[in-house]
């Protein structure tokens, strides 16, 4: 049996989706820290329904464990703020920036894609999409995207989901033993466009405010002409 650190890996060649996989594995609730990886997706799943486009060489992993649903928020950011991270393993200068709630940004164009779901008793899976050396192309995609290999980094799947394993770790032994106010304030610091006007997709309506923080659950606080609007999901853009 495979382990990193507190993790039980668990590698495939091929799957449908690492998220279907890691709920499965799950359900025999006999570990606390799942990670399932594949080198190929058949069927990978992006938020809102999409297709996320699965292409060889880069990374699909997921993650399965424990945390009460009032957590969510917090470990939607302490995910990407760990993926930024570990970009920045590589190269300190790199020019990443972090998009409420969960993309990553290198170069401002997508790096990375987050899908977390629900699993079996308290377990969450946290699926997690890197372009490590290809940048898929497609019509469905409507924003800008870039691999890690594009940008001059140039590693392996597994090298930097074992990076990647690391820094997740320390970061959720931060959050419990300091709470998620340091967590918050260092996503903050990467925060793309903090203080500046945005415009947020909900799902009916489109808002528009100061992009002024973030609560203590995660949420997106936004300022308007009749007051400060917490956002617990959205998609944000940018004006
Ligand atoms: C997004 O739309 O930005 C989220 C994309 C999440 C993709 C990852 S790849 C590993 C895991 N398995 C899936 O089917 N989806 C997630």
């Amino acid at each position: 049996m495979d382990r990193i650190n507190n993790w039980k890996l668990f590698r495939y060649e091929e799957v449908e989706s690492t998220n279907d996989t890691a709920k499965e594995l799950c359900s025999d609730q006999r570990e606390n820290f799942y990670v399932v990886t594949a080198q190929r997706q058949t069927k990978g799943r992006g938020r809102r329904g999409r297709q996320w486009i699965s292409q060889e060489g880069n990374l699909f992993f997921s993650l399965a464990l424990e945390f009460e649903t009032e957590k969510l928020g917090s470990m939607v950011l302490l995910t990407s703020l760990s993926l930024l991270q570990t970009i920045k393993t590589y190269n300190p200068n790199a020019d990443v920036a972090l998009k409420w709630p969960n993309d990553v940004l290198l170069n401002n164009a997508k790096i990375s894609g987050i899908l977390i779901e629900k699993a079996i008793g308290h377990y969450w899976v946290i699926g997690i999409g890197v372009n490590i050396k290809k940048t898929p192309v497609s019509k469905e995609i409507n924003y800008d995207v870039i691999s890690l290999e594009q940008s001059g980094i140039h590693t392996t799947a597994d090298m930097f989901m074992k990076n990647f394993l690391q820094i997740f770790s320390q970061n959720m032994v931060l959050l419990e033993t300091q709470g998620f106010d340091k967590l918050k304030n260092l996503w903050l610091k990467y925060a793309k466009d903090l203080g500046k006007t945005i415009k947020v997709q909900l799902e009916h309506k489109t808002l528009e405010g100061l992009f002024s923080g973030i609560d203590n659950n995660g949420f997106l606080l936004l300022k308007t002409e009749t007051g400060i609007i917490t956002i617990t999901a959205g998609e944000i853009f940018y004006g």
